[in-house]
């Protein structure tokens, strides 16, 4: 019996093991298993998040989904959502989402998230924040014991005025803390580097923990919120309401 019923896996004659990709359509079309016709959705940002929209716009043309409107939590998703056919709406027009479904950078072992390091952190904490039900869709390299872990960045949006002094108070919080380090995000545009623009036109800076966050993230997620010029972070903190995890022996459900 193949442990990934959606999808058509090598079979015991060819053993070829999933790719990455595979493992994040697998979690993605599991999630998809509960969405129901009338459900406002929050649509996720990523490399698999985009499979659960690929799967909901299926569903959709093939009649077995009605009546469902979508939430980007990007500008990226925006495009690809109507490039699909799925029908848009906003935060405005609908607070109450009845279930979103994203990917994530890292989970943790009490379904403790980073997510925004592909930049999209602010309208995904509003909108996966705004839902009944936030499902989390990974595949098993996302799984950390703890934050920051990866050796990945925690990214913070910050307002472009003043970002330098923003950039020196996020310093000087973790000052003393061995190993860490925090950068202004860049990007390659056209062969040439340039400040990383969020949809929201702020900046990100990504803080780095070498042995990942050993302190209490609540604290850390205040301290970090009250510094002048942060306008949010990337730790999503008791919001998933469960982790679906696709790895090479099949998938887990964390709650
Ligand atoms: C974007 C995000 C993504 O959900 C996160 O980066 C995971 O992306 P991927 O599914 O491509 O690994 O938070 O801001």
């Amino acid at each position: 019996v193949t442990p990934f019923p959606h999808l058509h896996f090598p079979t015991p004659q060819s053993p070829t093991p999933p790719s990455q990709d595979d493992l994040k359509r697998v979690a993605a079309h599991r999630a998809v298993e509960l969405v129901e016709s009338g459900m406002v959705l929050g649509l996720g940002t990523g490399s698999t998040a985009i499979h659960a929209l690929d799967r909901i716009a299926d569903l959709l043309r093939r009649g077995a989904l009605t009546d469902i409107v979508g939430i980007p939590t990007s500008k990226k998703t925006e495009a690809q959502a109507l490039a699909l056919g799925i029908p848009l709406v906003d935060l405005n027009s609908h607070p109450n989402i009845d279930l979103s479904i994203d990917g994530a950078d890292e989970v943790d072992p009490h379904l403790n998230l980073v997510k925004g390091r592909g930049g999209s952190l602010l309208r995904e904490k509003m909108i996966e924040g705004a839902s009944k039900r936030f499902v989390v869709i990974v595949d098993e390299s996302k799984l950390v014991p703890r934050l920051g872990g990866s050796g990945l960045a925690v990214p913070v949006e910050i307002i472009p005025f003043g970002w330098e002094y923003t950039l020196g108070k996020l310093k000087k919080l973790f000052d003393g803390v061995s190993g860490f380090d925090a950068k202004l995000r860049m990007v390659k545009k056209e062969g040439k580097e340039d400040i990383d623009v969020t949809d929201n036109l702020n900046y990100i800076v990504d803080l780095y923990f070498e042995k990942g966050i050993e302190l209490d993230l609540g604290l850390i997620s205040d301290h970090i919120l009250r510094i002048t010029g942060v306008v949010e972070h990337g730790m999503f903190l008791g919001m998933a309401t469960e982790v679906i995890i696709a790895g090479k022996d099949g998938i887990k459900v964390m709650k």
